[in-house]
């Protein structure tokens, strides 16, 4: 595991921009695994701006995002669907993108038809990742299995609670969404997780330094093999002494 501690959320999104095009610019054909969520969202920023200058080419590159809300579709402004057009896709091209159909009228069909096609594409190379305050990866909630595949979950109430800042109420947020299991994210190639923000130091150091759990799926990226952590300081404040820490 190697830890990156940067000041603040600026250098964190330039840092985790920089390690995407690096490892763009290593294979063109990259297949590359994309979260939604706040903390993401300064690091589209810094690709986009790499991209208009020059810097990096996402032609070639596929990508697959972790998940989506049941019931939301590419006409509902908090979709992911719609995230990921407004931060990134109508800005970057890209050869090929997906995303978990959150309108599917044969859920079991579409959860095995998207595993099938990252299975397709040669699997994903780098996956980025936020996580939540109870831990969750993706949409995987405490209790999500390490060998779980991409599937309909049902959502916390912390997760619910923690994301009616982007509905007009928490009635209005979907109780369910379509994730990527825990197995199919590990068994990305490598994963990156990123961090931000004094709400989330005690998340991290649960999920960093704490044992692997189930309660805590984020935990299991303990046992990823090529894992990246990006960090602000106010995030890393509870693991800061810890031995493996870089600061860059
Ligand atoms: C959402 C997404 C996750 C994301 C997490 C953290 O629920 N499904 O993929 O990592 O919440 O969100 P934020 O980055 O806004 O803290």
């Amino acid at each position: 595991m190697n830890i990156f501690v940067v000041d603040d959320y600026e250098q964190l999104s330039k840092k985790a921009a920089q390690v995407v095009a690096q490892r763009v610019q290593a294979k063109k054909n990259l297949v590359l695994g994309l979260a939604t969520g706040s903390t993401p969202v300064g690091m589209y920023q810094e690709l986009v701006r790499m991209h208009e200058n020059g810097l990096v080419n996402f032609g070639l590159v596929t990508t697959f995002n972790l998940d989506e809300y049941v019931g939301l579709g590419s006409d509902d402004s908090q979709s992911y669907y719609r995230f990921m057009q407004a931060n990134f896709f109508s800005h970057v091209k890209v050869e090929k993108s997906f995303i978990p159909n959150g309108l599917a009228t044969d859920f079991v069909g579409e959860c095995s038809s998207y595993e099938a096609e990252i299975k397709s594409n040669g699997g994903i190379d780098v996956q980025i990742l936020g996580v939540g305050r109870d831990g969750h990866i993706g949409f995987n909630e405490p209790g999500a299995s390490r060998s779980s595949r991409t599937c309909v979950v049902s959502l916390d109430a912390i997760t619910m609670q923690d994301n009616s800042r982007f509905f007009a109420d928490i009635s209005r947020v979907p109780n369910r969404a379509i994730t990527m299991g825990i197995g199919t994210i590990l068994d990305a190639r490598e994963c990156i997780l990123l961090a931000n923000g004094a709400h989330k130091a005690e998340i991290i150091l649960r999920a960093l330094k704490g044992p692997v759990t189930e309660l805590v799926p984020a935990s299991f990226l303990q046992t990823h093999e090529n894992l990246t952590v990006i960090l602000d300081k106010d995030a890393a404040k509870k693991i800061i002494s810890c031995q493996i820490c870089v600061r860059v």
